[in-house]
C-alpha cells in the first residue's frame, strides 16, 4: 500500500508586492463586506433553525461577518442519527477512498481554497496572515496528508502467522459516532478533530467553537467539495450544553475528540462516567486541554537575543492564544538585564492592530470574556507590590479586544501568574539567583498542574540533560534552545499530559490508533 509521500506544505511568505499578498488582501477585503448565513449541515442537508447569532471580528467587535444558525436538541439528535446512518457505508468503503477525500481536500486547501480559509481565519479569529498561513493552510493540509500516510502504516500492522494458521488484524472503526468538539485557536485543529476519526472509518458530529464559525464553516464546505459524503461529518454549531446534553449521554457515542478548556473536558469525562453503563461501548476519550507552558533559561544559555526572540514569539504570536504559548519564564539574574533590553527592542517593533493591515504582528484576543479575564489579571498585577509589569499592560476594547503584550516580573515563583492559564498575551517571569538553578528547575517542574509544552535554553550539556530529566513529566512537547510553540505535523507530534490532556499526539499514528477498534481474526487451514 502506498499513498503519496507527504511533505510539509511550504509556507507562503506574503512579502510586500507579492501576488499572494495581493490576492489574500483582496479576499480579506471582500470577505469583510459579506455577511454569509451559516447553516447547520446534517446528512449533507443545510438546516436553518432561526436561532441565529451574529459572528463578529475580534479586532472590530461591532463588525458582523456572519450570521450563524444554532442547533437545538432536535438538531443534535438529527446529527447523531445522520452520523449513524452514514457509518456503515463509510466504513465499508476501502480506506483508499477515505484517504482520497482528505488528499483532495489538502490539494483544494493549498490551491483554490487557500485564500478563503486563510482570510476567514484572519477576520474571524484575528490571526495575522502569517499565523493564518501556518495554521489554516499549512498545518491543516499537513494533517490531512500525513494522517493518510499514517493510516496506511497502521493498516499494515499485522501479527505473525504460523504453519496452517493465518492471523489477521482488522482495524475496524469504533462502534459508534465520534463527537468532535473543536477550539477557536487553530482552524487546523478544528479540521483535524472530525477528519482524523473519519479517515479511520468513523462518522462524526462536529461542534465548532462559537468564535471560529466562519473559517470552520468554509472548512466544512471545502471537505464537501473534496467529496466527503453526506452524513460522514455533520457540522453542528450550537452552544456547548445544548449539544453536550444530547450528544454525550447518547448510547451510540463511540468517542470524543476534544480540544478546549480543562474544565469543560473534565465535565465531559464526568458525564461519560455518570452514563457509563448506558453505552454500547466504552467511549474513547481523547482531549487536549490547557497549558501553562514554560521557558527556562539556564545561566549557560548563550545569546540573550535568541532568548528574547523566543520569549516574544513564544508568548505573543497569535496573542498568546496557542495551547503551546509560553506563559511563564524563569530567567537567571545574570542574563536578565540583557534579555530585558532585547525584549524591549523586539516588543517596541511588534505592531498591534487590525490584521487586514499585513504589517501588524499582533491582533486582538478572541472575545469579551477573554479580554475581561486578561484585563483583570493585568490590573491585579499592576496593583500588587510584589509584581512589576515591565512591558505592556494596556488593554483597550473600545473597537476590538486589544491587549498589549505584557510581561509581569513576579517575586514569588509560585505566584498565580506562574500557575494559572490566562490564554492570552500575558507572560509571568521569575528572575532567579544563578546559584539556585536546581531549586528553580524543580519549581518549574512542579508549580503548574499542566504539562503541555516547555523549553530550556542552555549551552551546558549537563544542564540540558538535567533539565530533560527534571522536567520529564512537565511537558509533552519539550524544546531545547527553541520557543515552545510551532510543532510541525510529521516532525513534532503534539500533545501533553497531566491537566493538559490525554496526550494522544495530534498529527501522528498514535492519534489515529485511538479511532480504531481492531478485531483479531485467526483462520486455521
Ligand atoms: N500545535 C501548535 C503549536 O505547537 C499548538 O496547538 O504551536
Amino acid at each position: 500500500f502506498r499513498v503519496p509521500v507527504p511533505t510539509n506544505e511550504p509556507i507562503q511568505g506574503y512579502a510586500p508586492g507579492s501576488p499572494e499578498r495581493a490576492s489574500l488582501s483582496a479576499k480579506v477585503a471582500s470577505m469583510s463586506k459579506e455577511v454569509p448565513e451559516i447553516p447547520l449541515i446534517i446528512g449533507g442537508e443545510e438546516i436553518r433553525t432561526g436561532n441565529v447569532v451574529e459572528v463578529t471580528m475580534p479586532h472590530n467587535h461591532r463588525h458582523v461577518i456572519a450570521k450563524a444558525h444554532l442547533a437545538g436538541a432536535a438538531e443534535v439528535k438529527k446529527a447523531i442519527d445522520a452520523a449513524e446512518a452514514a457509518r456503515h457505508d463509510w466504513d465499508a468503503l476501502p480506506w483508499e477512498e477515505r484517504a482520497a477525500v482528505l488528499l483532495r481536500a489538502a490539494d483544494l486547501l493549498c490551491g483554490p481554497w487557500r485564500d478563503t480559509i486563510n482570510a476567514s481565519t484572519m477576520i474571524g479569529q484575528s490571526k495575522t496572515c502569517h499565523q493564518a498561513e501556518i495554521d489554516a493552510a499549512c498545518e491543516m493540509a499537513d494533517f490531512f496528508r500525513y494522517n493518510a500516510s499514517y493510516a496506511v502504516q497502521l493498516y499494515q500492522e499485522q501479527p505473525e502467522s504460523s504453519a496452517g494458521v493465518w492471523n489477521r488484524l482488522e482495524h475496524r472503526p469504533l462502534d459508534g459516532y465520534v463527537l468532535a468538539i473543536t477550539p477557536f485557536n487553530f482552524t487546523s485543529i478544528a479540521g483535524n478533530l472530525p477528519t482524523a476519526p473519519a479517515l479511520m472509518g468513523n462518522t462524526a458530529v462536529w461542534k465548532p467553537s462559537h468564535t471560529a464559525l466562519l473559517s470552520n464553516y468554509y472548512t466544512m464546505k471545502m471537505l464537501e467539495a473534496a467529496g466527503m459524503p453526506p452524513g460522514v461529518i455533520n457540522f453542528l454549531p450550537g452552544d456547548g450544553p445544548t449539544v453536550g446534553n444530547v450528544a454525550i449521554p447518547d448510547h451510540r457515542l463511540g468517542g470524543i475528540h476534544f480540544t478546549g478548556s480543562t474544565r469543560t473536558f473534565q465535565h465531559i469525562w464526568k458525564e461519560i462516567g455518570d452514563n457509563i453503563s448506558g453505552y454500547g461501548q466504552y467511549p474513547r476519550i481523547v482531549g487536549e486541554t490547557g497549558g501553562k507552558d514554560f521557558v527556562f533559561v539556564h545561566p549557560s544559555a548563550c545569546g540573550a537575543r535568541e532568548v528574547a526572540v523566543a520569549l516574544a514569539r513564544g508568548a505573543f504570536e497569535f496573542q498568546g492564544q496557542k495551547c503551546s504559548a509560553a506563559s511563564r519564564a524563569y530567567v537567571p539574574k545574570s542574563l536578565w538585564p540583557d534579555v530585558k533590553e532585547h525584549l524591549a527592542e523586539i516588543l517596541s517593533e511588534m505592531k498591534m492592530g487590525d490584521v487586514a493591515d499585513f504589517s501588524n504582528f499582533i491582533g486582538a484576543v478572541i472575545d469579551d470574556k477573554s479580554f475581561a479575564k486578561l484585563k483583570g489579571a493585568i490590573d491585579r498585577a499592576k496593583d500588587e507590590a510584589n509584581v512589576e509589569v515591565v512591558f505592556g499592560g494596556e488593554c483597550d476594547d473600545s473597537e476590538g479586544y486589544f491587549i498589549q503584550p505584557t510581561v509581569a516580573v513576579v517575586q514569588d515563583p509560585k505566584h498565580d501568574l506562574m500557575r494559572t492559564e490566562y490564554f492570552g498575551p500575558l507572560l509571568g517571569l521569575y528572575v532567579y539567583d544563578d546559584d539556585r538553578v536546581d531549586e528553580t528547575l524543580e519549581l518549574c517542574a512542579t508549580t503548574s498542574p499542566y504539562a503541555l509544552t516547555g523549553a530550556i535554553f542552555a549551552d551546558d550539556r549537563y544542564a540540558v540533560r538535567k533539565a530533560v530529566n527534571t522536567l520529564r513529566f512537565a511537558a509533552g512537547n519539550f524544546y531545547i534552545n527553541d520557543k515552545p510553540t510551532g510543532a510541525v505535523v510529521g516532525q513534532q507530534p503534539f500533545g501533553g499530559s497531566r491537566a493538559s490532556g490525554t496526550n494522544d499526539k495530534a498529527g501522528s499514528i498514535l492519534n489515529l490508533l485511538r479511532w480504531v477498534s481492531p478485531r483479531t481474526i485467526k483462520e486455521t487451514f
